[in-house]
């Protein structure tokens, strides 16, 4: 028992329960079964054999009622659907972007964008690489190169903007391949692949400045813009006064155009958006939409979704609200680290990373043991979570060998308004249950290895000693 007076009070989520969804309860065998129906990949059990989803942030969150009333106010129109300038209007209230086109979520907006600016040869700089991303930019004819600070690749590292871009790489790159061979950089805010890590708006000021130097764009993913602000207001000198909405204002001002997938930040099960300043390069986007999304006013979005979307957007920016929602991934961090469960530091904005590789020593990089992390962790306890490592990094498009990222990771993504602290207290049992027995997980290697995206629909079997 805390006794009186506390050191420090709690707190608790701005909302309450209005609706439940049960879920089912697995014994072991059930859940090795099914694993192993599954080709030892997460992404390939039926969700119904899970018992604490933390597969992905993406789609998963819960609507509030708000947002839930939005749904019976959608417009399905054809063409100027209601609800599209609803969701621009609040794009430009809260980014600031002047125009918006909506697409089917976020790989569809990196699609269009891609295509509008990359020439084949190009090469687009980025804090880190997402794997739908850097694959539009693939396909485009484009090389990604990664520009972020070494800290990021460094699991152990509590640098507290671990999402920063390094100078020396970005003029490294212009010095090598030439401005103008750089359409775009590419700047994600709370870097996903570095764990859910903020860039410092110190940093994007001066990237600001460099990018106007070269004559070349900034390109926002802006996917989880609002978490990355509650780490600038956490920890940037001179931000801790300001709110989570004027900070987002100011991030977004920094950059030309940016892509959105909105089920993440918004809290929309669908949806996205490609958003920008520059109105001829809306016009050419418009274009494209049509042609690969569907007419420039609903791009693939219900009318209700984006009414949906629209309402979203300004839930995500309370202050309340995102104190609460990272608020859950750092309890969640602290019980594991408290454990001494090597997890990637400092906690991130939507998840907690495990650190695969130094959990499960025993198991070479090429028998992916983050793959059979995630694996072994459903078993335990019916808790779905997502590879990150070698199997996400897929093959080098030159070599045909399998890149070989620095960090080999779990990913426990905690969906947005889903859980309590008491699912995060079984999560945490599990892993540390685990921790202390990880001689015992196998690793494992492909049965089936699709070409693209491979994490997504590969099959394995465990590699017998
Ligand atoms: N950018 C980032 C940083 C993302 O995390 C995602 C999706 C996308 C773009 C693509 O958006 O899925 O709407 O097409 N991330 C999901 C995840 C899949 O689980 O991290 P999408």
């Amino acid at each position: 028992m805390k006794s009186y007076p506390f050191e420090r009070r709690s707190w608790a989520e701005p909302y309450k329960i209005k609706m439940v969804e049960p879920i089912k309860m697995t014994d072991p065998a059930e859940r090795r079964a099914a694993i192993a129906e599954a080709g030892y990949n997460t992404f390939l059990l039926r969700s119904e054999d899970v018992y604490i989803d933390l597969l992905t942030d993406s789609g998963t969150g819960a609507m509030s009622d708000r947002q839930w009333a939005g749904l019976m106010m959608g417009d399905e129109a054809y063409a100027g659907s209601r609800n599209f300038h609803t969701l621009r209007d609040a794009v430009e209230r809260h980014y600031g972007y002047r125009y918006t086109v909506p697409t089917h979520q976020g790989r569809g907006a990196e699609h269009l964008l891609s295509k509008l600016l990359i020439q084949s040869g190009d090469h687009i700089p980025g804090n880190m690489y997402f794997t739908t991303t850097r694959l539009h930019q693939e396909l485009a004819g484009g090389v990604f190169v990664d520009v972020v600070i070494d800290e990021a690749h460094d699991p152990a590292n509590t640098h507290p903007f671990k999402g920063n871009v390094d100078f020396d790489k970005l003029d490294a790159l212009v010095a090598e391949v030439g401005a103008d061979r750089i359409p775009y950089v590419c700047i994600a805010t709370c870097v996903n692949m570095a764990g859910g890590q903020p860039i410092s708006l110190q940093n994007l000021t001066a990237l600001r400045r460099w990018c106007d130097q070269h004559r070349i764009m900034i390109v926002h993913d802006m996917t989880r813009l609002a978490e990355n602000c509650y780490f600038i207001q956490q920890r940037e000198p001179g931000q801790e006064s300001r709110s989570i909405a004027e900070i987002a204002y100011d991030i977004c001002k920094l950059t030309d155009a940016a892509t959105m997938s909105a089920k993440k930040d918004p809290m929309v099960n669908i949806g996205g958006f490609l958003a920008m300043n520059d109105e001829q390069l809306y016009d050419k986007a418009c274009n494209l939409a049509v042609i690969y999304e569907g007419l420039h006013t609903y791009g693939g979005m219900a009318g209700r979704d984006m009414e949906a979307l629209a309402i979203g957007i300004t839930e995500s920016l309370h202050d309340n609200h995102i104190k609460a929602r990272v608020g859950q991934v750092a309890y969640l961090g602290d019980l594991l680290n408290r454990s001494g469960v090597p997890i990637v530091q400092p906690t991130g904005g939507h998840a907690v990373f495990l650190n695969a590789r130094a959990i499960l020593r025993h198991i070479p990089q090429e028998h992916y043991p983050a793959q059979a992390l995630a694996a072994a962790l459903y078993a335990d306890s019916g808790v779905r979570s997502m590879e990150r490592g070698a199997v996400s990094a897929g093959r080098d498009p030159k070599t045909g060998r399998d890149r070989m990222p620095k960090m080999e990771l779990v990913r426990l993504t905690i969906p947005r308004r889903v859980y309590t602290q008491a699912h995060m207290d079984v999560v945490a049992e599990s892993v540390v249950d685990l921790y202390h027995h990880a001689e015992k997980i196998k690793g494992l290697r492909f049965t089936y290895e699709p070409e693209m995206l491979r994490f997504f629909r590969g099959r394995f079997e465990p590699i017998e000693p």
